[in-house]
């Protein structure tokens, strides 16, 4: 039985596991290394080494009724999105509200985390760490949960690029970049195209005399706001939208979702087209990429290949004279220095990691990695699945597969990625939001069954299947229930809205209801379609008309009409 748990780390996941680690009876001990909660959302002026830093002005990408924690929705008056000051916030009050600040050792670095001798019995660890005095101290745990972040190490790769001992200009990576002062009337190069290059490069727009943003790849943008201006997230990321992709060939789906992003704008007309189609990789978000570069404001260009004095020199031969600044957003290594290399060096150099949190190598299955992966959907509510699966594994609840099963998982979970991300590492770490969540919940006892639902809570059901996939759907039931799930759902729209409610607006006199009987009936007939698709497995009498439906071409224009305009 388990009974003390390493923390290390204490950002948002930090957070969450010690609240899952009290949840389940066990002892959480948290340290971090800094003096204060929040990790990479607490901005910090200087940045400070092998941590997570951000830039002064980041907005998230996750609407905040998805990326809430499950039991905690956040206050109605925040706005969709968020600035980085506001979710730190939040956690503010989450860490108050669950009583979290006591578990948690501050100014405290985790140095090592090493098997004990009797590891393969005890499944113990030994963790040294050292505290505000500078002083090494060490502690036996039970299991430990690593939350220490994975942005932490800047990956520079200045030396591809011929020249640059001898570049007069500056060369940053985004990890130092905090805001555009420093590069007031200047020209400058963005190099990359994940959402900090964007974000960077359009804030530097404003501000540059000229900015250039550099890439190889190219990349599909889409804004955070979906139609109507509901949040992209909560609109895009359904139960009904997955079933319908998993059902529906790939090219049409591309095709529909190429057709509409490039009715917001031609992206091959703006530079930006890339080779990948768009459900191969999630598009960078951002709202005023495009409104940037119709204003000339910013520059396409692409890959860099060298530097030339004060220039900068391009793949397609072209250069830019008197550049005095280029920042790299060229992404991270994932370290973990305190870890036994054994464990986090895999056979292409990355972390092998069954279901992207158990090493398969332990004999006993006593630490786990949070949050080490790319998803299409917020952070935060995987790592608290992640938790509430890893604390379950501990205390014996659940057990793993035997390590050559877990290895074979992990090949084939990265081979099938490899089919839309050519790049073994980066194939690694990606994983479907909704049934990465649901495979966990599953293992964890709290995955919603939409059948039950449908024939106890039809209201709720529609919710569940049509509605946005919300952290408080893995609280309905089971292990760790929440009485208020159930109307934090059915509640989670007016906090959506809530935050618009500043100026009100007087309701038109009439509506025009002619075709309103027309969508009455589409509905009814989409919801006759859901509940088929929707039982999944189990009913073998529906097994038949599902499999008819599936094939069927009036299914695959629903779907094509539904999920992708
Ligand atoms: C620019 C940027 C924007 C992002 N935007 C979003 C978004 O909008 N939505 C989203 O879902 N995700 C976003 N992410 C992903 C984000 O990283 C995760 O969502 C999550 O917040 C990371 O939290 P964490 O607790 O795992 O790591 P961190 O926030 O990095 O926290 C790690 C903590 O561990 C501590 N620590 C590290 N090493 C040690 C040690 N050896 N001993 C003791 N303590 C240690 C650190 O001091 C830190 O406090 C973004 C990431 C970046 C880089
Ligand atoms: C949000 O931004 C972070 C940092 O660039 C990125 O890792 C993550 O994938 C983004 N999330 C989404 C849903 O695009």
């Amino acid at each position: 039985m388990v009974a003390r748990v390493a923390v290390i780390g204490a950002g948002s996941s930090g957070l969450v596991c010690i609240k899952v680690c009290v949840d389940e009876g066990l002892q959480p001990v948290c340290f971090e290394s800094s003096d204060d909660i929040g990790g990479l959302w607490r901005f910090k002026e200087t940045p400070e080494p092998e941590r997570a830093n951000i830039y002064r002005s980041l907005v998230v990408n996750t609407s905040k009724e998805m990326m809430c924690f499950s039991d905690y929705p956040m206050p109605p008056n925040y706005p969709n999105y968020m600035h980085n000051s506001q979710l730190l916030q939040y956690y503010r009050l989450y860490a108050e509200h669950f009583d979290l600040l006591r578990h948690i050792h501050f100014k405290t670095t985790v140095r090592s985390v090493t098997q004990r001798a009797d590891f393969s019995e005890s499944g113990q660890w030994d963790v040294v760490t050292v505290n505000r005095d500078g002083e090494e101290e060490r502690h036996v745990f039970d299991a430990v949960l690593v939350c220490s972040g994975h942005y932490t190490h800047p990956a520079l790769p200045l030396t591809d690029f011929p020249g640059y001992q001898t570049f007069s200009g500056h060369c940053l990576h985004s990890w130092e970049y905090k805001d555009a002062d420093a590069c007031r009337g200047k020209r400058v190069v963005v190099v990359g195209i994940g959402n900090s290059a964007g974000d960077i490069a359009v804030e530097l727009s404003r501000f540059t005399e000229k900015t250039f943003l550099s890439t190889r790849q190219g990349a599909w943008v889409i804004g955070r706001m979906a139609s109507n201006g509901f949040p992209l997230d909560m609109t895009a990321i359904t139960r009904f939208n997955n079933i319908l992709m998993q059902r529906l060939p790939k090219s049409l789906t591309n095709w529909a979702a190429e057709r509409s992003l490039n009715k917001q704008f031609n992206h091959r007309l703006y530079g930006l087209q890339p080779r990948h189609r768009p459900f191969d990789k999630w598009p960078l978000i951002n709202d005023d990429l495009p409104g940037r570069i119709l204003q000339g404001a910013l520059v396409m260009k692409p890959n860099l290949r060298g530097f030339r004095g004060s220039g900068v020199e391009f793949e397609d031969g072209s250069v830019e004279e008197n550049i005095d600044s280029v920042v790299f957003c060229t992404g991270y290594k994932g370290t973990f220095p305190f870890l036994p290399a054994a464990l986090t060096n895999g056979p292409n150099g990355e972390f092998t990691l069954y279901k992207r949190v158990f090493p398969p190598s332990l004999s006993k299955p006593t630490l786990a990695i949070m949050g080490l992966l790319q998803a299409r959907g917020p952070i935060m509510p995987i790592v608290e699945m992640q938790a509430r699966w890893a604390v379950r594994v501990f205390t014996g609840f659940c057990r793993l597969p035997t390590e050559e099963k877990m290895l074979e998982v992990f090949e084939s979970d990265r081979k099938s990625n490899m089919k839309s991300c050519p790049c073994p590492r980066q194939a690694a770490l990606e994983v479907d939001y909704i049934s990465y969540l649901d495979f966990m919940a599953e293992k964890v006892g709290v995955r919603p069954n939409l059948l039950t639902l449908l024939l106890t809570d039809p209201v709720l059901w529609i919710k569940v299947l049509f509605g946005p996939v919300t952290p408080y759907q893995f609280r309905l039931t089971g292990p760790g229930r929440w009485t208020g799930s159930r109307q934090a759902i059915l509640t989670q729209w007016d906090r959506v809205v809530q935050p618009f409610t500043t100026r009100a607006v007087p309701e038109p006199d009439s509506r025009p209801t002619s075709l309103y009987p027309l969508w009455l009936l589409l509905f009814g007939g989409t919801v006759v379609v859901a509940g088929f698709l929707s039982l999944q497995d189990g009913d073998q009498i529906l097994g038949q008309c599902r499999t008819l439906l599936r094939d069927s071409w009036f299914t695959k224009i629903t779907g094509a009409t539904f999920g992708l305009v």
